[in-house]
């Protein structure tokens, strides 16, 4: 059975988690984030004291550590050796760790077999830097959501303070712009957009906008799909 696909990448920041999940329960699919696969790894590093430029010790713990994925009421939840780290896994120091360490391709190629598992077995709307690029290559719709830095900053700026965090929100862009260099800058399966990718750009569109955009491409697409059939 033909399963369905939408990869959406873009740097941090850009809203494509939100997105994403709104699209995916418009069009009744399964949101995967990959980002909280590789959060989770991160997590896993920074509680056995691995440090990111340990090639040898990061090559040889992927070996040892199990990241799984389950649905709870429709949320996602990831499982790092069987216990659900999903609510450990959403500060700066975990993102960051994340970046760093998904430069090593050992850590890639592990999550990649899960994430093209997970859409092998359902329809899904799967969001990360590489989705369209290389992990899903024939997915049905590929989208690369971006919005400004100094938007993207601000947008993270409001979250925080929402939470009572007080933050600057140029350190916060300063961190954004370092993240976007180093996510489009390593060698293997960088960030960047999809030759036959959408480009969205999210600086000044609602999040409804965004979603309702890109349902519309998809229905498009698949409509010329059948068509061509
Ligand atoms: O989307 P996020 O902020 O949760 O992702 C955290 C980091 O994980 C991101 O900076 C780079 C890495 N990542 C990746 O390399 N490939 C993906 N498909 C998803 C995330």
């Amino acid at each position: 059975m033909k399963h369905y696909s939408i990869a959406i990448d873009g740097p941090a920041g850009a809203g494509k988690s939100t997105i994403a999940k709104k699209v995916a329960k418009h069009l009744n699919f399964i949101y995967v984030d990959t980002g909280a696969m590789y959060r989770a790894l991160a997590l896993y590093f920074i509680r056995n004291n691995i440090a990111v430029t340990d090639k040898d010790e990061i090559e040889k713990s992927c070996d040892n550590v199990e990241v799984t994925i389950e649905y709870m009421k429709g949320e996602q939840q990831v499982l790092l050796n069987g216990e659900n780290v999903s609510h450990l896994i959403r500060t700066e120091e975990v993102g960051n760790m994340a970046s760093a360490s998904s430069v090593y391709p050992v850590v890639r190629l592990k999550l990649v077999q899960l994430q093209r598992n997970l859409a092998k077995k359902a329809n899904v709307v799967m969001d990360g830097r590489e989705i369209g690029t290389f992990v899903l290559p024939d997915a049905d719709l590929k989208i690369y959501l971006t919005a400004s830095s100094i938007e993207r900053a601000r947008r993270r700026f409001l979250e925080l303070q929402e939470r009572g965090v007080t933050a600057d929100i140029n350190e916060i862009e300063k961190d954004i712009i370092e993240r976007d260099m180093r996510d489009m800058n390593r060698e293997f399966a960088p960030l960047k957009q999809a030759d036959d990718a959408i480009l969205v750009d999210s600086s000044q569109m609602t999040i409804d906008q965004v979603a309702e955009t890109i349902i519309k491409y998809y229905q498009q697409n698949i409509i010329n799909k059948e068509l061509e059939y």
